[in-house]
């Protein structure tokens, strides 16, 4: 069936695919133009074999059911969908790829909230089971602009809580467990039976899954294939408000994880993840591990795990992630990159067999294993050193600052300001950036300033724009960018480095040891002063 429609003004994928209020996603014609969109920027449906799932967030049955017909409409051959609709986007990515698909559609706001009155987003991932590159996005984005008809079949809904193939018209939907080959791909790069013995010697760990989507990942996994104890995994049943939390892995959103990890009898090891699955907490017993930290500690020992016994090609990440990974590069003798913020930038090097592991300070880590960030990977990864190393997390921690030096590190969200207030920060200091070089603050003086600018080295296409970025000659650093995934106003991210050769402790409070960066940042781009705020919204 076609039907007429009209450009729908915004449909600009950001960081992460396409997000907006659940209400506008629901509102007439808004999901299907941009799923037409999709297939006319990217050659056409007909023929093609598409993977679709999502988090399991308010609308995601429902904008399954459309999308299917949509396929259908356009001529697809078969569409291979996760059973209730479900479907991690790192299990997405897996299938994609292992299914040998022309791309997929991923039905997540990730880590944002869900609920009628919250969150709804569709990311579309390429053959390669990674994000859509800058052009195809762009690409996408155009066709949204001038779209003038969709098509979708007129048909009933299909079961989805049933697995095994049924059809719409000419084309095949095939449901699938969601975990299967997920959990068989974990199996085959985790040593298993280390980890079983490990949880069998009385190793006790805390998973919350948030009410989202990794909740049946980590029962199958952690619980029935690993043998931790029943009820390791805690909030583990997908709910469509995520319980009415946010699913975001961070020490303020997981603060109840927080609050048992840093209690009496305190589990050893401790991790969460977001709303569709790709992003990691990781925490020890009485000690938090930063994401930056976290990559830097994978990169240093994920030759423990089978899977990367080889060593790996090269480490990247993304530019405001500290610099903790490439003094593990460098001690390696690997190569390491320098990514703008976002997945879609870690496909070509891993593509072409630059780069192993990836990861941003944004609690995202993940390697050549699929093309998304993978949260349970990670935790796996964690679990497997720690069977191997037979340390605490804390051991592996202090080990690892004694080694390389420490790289303090926090950002600092500033959310939902007005954007001409935020425009107007990040003016005040670009315009500063090229007289910075040379000038002191805080007792420390500025190497380097620039807006960060990448020149992909694969495909040499150039994204400018990225990041401000203020280097001190100490290490320390200071980066300033507008977030691309919010749905509500601007949000400032301001991004605190500083490097430590010889690191003092354990307890050293990290916002503490930042406090001159934090000043300079304060002197150089004024956030608090231009936008009132006191304190910034959300720390991690
Ligand atoms: C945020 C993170 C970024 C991550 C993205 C998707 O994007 O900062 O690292 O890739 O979410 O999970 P931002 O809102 O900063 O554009
Ligand atoms: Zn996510």
């Amino acid at each position: 069936m076609r039907v007429a429609t009209q450009p729908i003004d915004g449909q600009k994928p950001g960081t992460s695919g396409l997000r907006k209020k659940t209400k506008v996603f629901m509102s007439k014609g808004y999901l299907e133009n941009f799923i037409q969109s999709i297939f006319d920027a990217t050659g056409g449906a007909t023929g093609k074999t598409y993977v679709v799932g999502g988090d399991g967030r308010y609308f995601n049955d429902s904008a399954t059911q459309t999308i299917l017909k949509m396929a259908a409409a356009n001529g697809a051959e078969r569409v291979i969908v996760g059973q209730n609709a479900l479907l991690s986007t790192p299990a997405a990515s897996h299938l994609i790829r292992l299914m040998a698909t022309d791309g997929g559609l991923i039905l997540s706001a990730s880590h944002n909230p869900g609920g009628p009155e919250e969150d709804f987003g569709v990311k579309f991932n390429t053959a390669n089971g990674g994000p859509a590159s800058e052009a195809v996005t762009e690409a996408i984005l155009a066709r949204t602009t001038e779209i003038r008809e969709y098509f979708i079949a007129d048909h009933t809904d299909i079961d989805l809580s049933r697995i095994g193939t049924q059809q719409i018209g000419g084309m095949e939907v095939s449901v699938i467990d969601p975990v299967a080959d997920y959990a068989a791909l974990m199996e085959g790069l985790f040593d298993f039976p280390a980890i079983r013995t490990m949880f069998a010697a009385g190793f006790r760990m805390r998973f919350d899954a948030m009410c989202a989507v990794t909740g049946p990942y980590a029962r199958e996994i952690l619980e029935r294939r690993l043998g931790a104890a029943p009820g390791t995994v805690v909030n583990g049943d997908p709910l469509p408000d995520f319980g009415g939390m946010h699913p975001d892995p961070n020490p303020t959103w997981a603060q109840a994880l927080m609050a048992e990890m840093f209690g009496p009898d305190a589990p050893d090891f401790g991790a969460a993840s977001d709303g569709d699955g790709d992003r990691n907490m990781v925490v020890g017993r009485g000690i938090y591990v930063s994401p930056s930290d976290s990559l830097a500690v994978l990169a240093a020992n994920a030759h423990l795990a089978p899977g990367y016994r080889g060593g790996l090609k090269g480490v990247a990440r993304s530019m405001p992630t500290s610099t903790a990974a490439d003094r593990v590069a460098e001690a390696l003798g690997i190569g390491c990159y320098e990514t703008p913020t976002g997945w879609k930038f870690f496909g070509n090097l891993l593509d072409a067999g630059k780069a192993t592991l990836c990861g941003e300070e944004s609690f995202g880590a993940g390697s050549d294993h699929v093309r998304e960030k993978d949260g349970l990977w990670a935790v796996l990864l964690w679990l497997n050193i720690l069977a191997e190393r037979k340390e605490s997390v804390s051991e592996i921690m202090s080990g690892h600052w004694h080694r390389f030096g420490r790289n303090y590190y926090s950002r600092h969200d500033y959310e939902a300001l007005p954007v001409e207030v935020a425009n107007r920060v990040m003016a005040g200091l670009r315009d500063k950036l090229a007289s910075l070089p040379g000038q002191e603050v805080e007792g420390m003086t500025i190497g380097a300033a620039d807006d960060f600018a990448y020149a992909d080295p694969v495909d040499g296409s150039v994204s400018k724009g990225q990041g401000l970025r203020v280097v001190f000659t100490d290490g320390s650093r200071l980066v300033l960018r507008l977030s691309g995934t919010g749905t509500e106003g601007a949000t400032i991210r301001l991004y605190l480095e500083r490097y430590v050769a010889v690191p003092e402790g354990l307890a050293d409070e990290v916002q503490a040891a930042l406090a001159p960066v934090i000043r300079a940042a304060e002197a150089l781009a004024g956030i608090r002063a231009e936008t009132g705020r006191v304190a910034p919204d959300v720390i991690t």
